[in-house]
């Protein structure tokens, strides 16, 4: 398993995904303060990773607070958390997570409970969100692998790995689960500019698991589909509104398109929270403008003219009409999706009700 984050006594570990795949080095964040840069600096990224890892925040946030009374810790858990969320706005699981332990916590706090059993409360369940993130990947995985071909190319778009999870991965988990099943699979990993997810961290963590690998620019997709060299696409998602629509790493958009053109089905593969019930359509998802130098500059190098215009969305949205399903944990969605993800969020709270 690859420790992409970890809980430690010392404070929240993170493997510093800017220096891969050259470097493996860890950068340990002892504040909530340090956990939101790590967040912003993308040392640690990916949708269910900065979901945990927000949750994280919270949780050493308040484990490390030298408040005294619970109004004082109150209102130092409402900075944390605003502190957290305004590291980047695009993958909903930031907010999830930041929501769970500020829920645990302000249902803790509405019952006077001691202060030290908060403490201990919000760290445990910032371990346990760890550990449900996996299952969740390993679920998702298993509900996806045969969707998979048994045997031909699947092409995926930025990571969607174990390094963008607590350790198995969503597109990348299915992928992990069909070749577990003994599927042949080859991977196209698109490199994925300007942040190169693709050519780094995808390339890097699938030849870790000997799985075939081949890394492509962005702009060659199209024509390998034509001559009928990719059976499959999967990716992730940073957020899926209540229509299906979904935000995922800029590009994705690109490659739905060519996939439908060419008649090769697209799945989307993310845990149900990566669902945001409250956005009617992806035209309400906020997309993260990025720095300039991203696209400017490689390896500290300047590719671009002085003082040209650059553009950097992170993310793009792929209509819910170019998704042939989205995977989940809970089981595979398939169009109409506006009633799809109804019915599923619906069946989850009647089982919660019936526990
Ligand atoms: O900017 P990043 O690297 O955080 O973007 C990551 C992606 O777009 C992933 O595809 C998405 O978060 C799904 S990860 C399981």
């Amino acid at each position: 398993m690859i420790p992409t984050l970890e809980w430690t006594p010392a404070g929240v570990n993170f493997l510093d995904q800017t220096k891969l795949p050259l470097e493996e080095t860890y950068v340990l964040a002892t504040d909530y303060q340090q956990v939101a840069t790590v967040i912003r600096d993308m040392i640690v990224r990916g949708a269910p990773a900065i979901g945990v890892s927000g949750a994280m925040g919270v949780a050493i946030g308040i484990e490390r607070s030298n408040a005294s009374t619970l109004p004082e810790l109150t209102a130092e858990v409402e900075v944390i958390c605003s502190t957290l969320a305004e590291t980047r706005p695009t993958a909903v699981n930031l907010f999830w997570g930041i929501g769970q332990v500020r829920d645990i916590f302000n249902g803790l706090a509405a019952k006077n409970t001691p202060i030290p059993e908060i403490k201990t409360a919000v760290v445990e369940l910032a371990k346990r969100l760890y550990d449900e993130d996996i299952a969740q990947c390993k679920a998702l995985g298993a509900n996806g692998a045969d969707l998979l071909p048994k045997q031909g190319t699947v092409l995926t778009h930025c990571n969607a790995g174990a390094l963008a999870t607590c350790g198995y991965g969503t597109a990348l988990g299915v992928i992990r689960a069909a070749v577990e099943r003994g599927h042949h699979i080859d991977v196209l990993a698109d490199e994925t500019r300007p942040y190169l997810q693709g050519a780094r961290l995808t390339a890097w963590e699938l030849m870790k698991d000997s799985i075939p690998t081949t890394v492509l620019c962005d702009n060659m997709a199209g024509h390998l589909m034509s001559k009928g060299r990719i059976q499959a696409v999967i990716v992730g998602a940073d957020r899926i509104a209540a229509n299906g629509d979904t935000a995922n790493k800029i590009g994705t958009y690109s490659v739905s398109i060519l996939a439908k053109e060419h008649g090769i089905p697209f799945y989307v593969a993310a845990p149900f929270n990566t669902i945001d019930l409250a956005t009617a359509t992806g035209a309400g998802i906020p997309i993260e403008q990025r720095n300039p130098r991203e696209v400017t500059h490689s390896n500290g190098k300047q590719m671009t003219p002085d003082g040209v215009g650059i553009e950097n969305p992170a993310f793009d949205v792929t209509p819910a009409k170019y998704i042939t399903a989205i995977i989940t944990e809970r089981g595979v969605l398939r169009a109409p999706y506006n009633e799809s993800i109804r019915a599923m969020a619906l069946e989850s709270e009647l089982t919660l009700a019936a526990v």
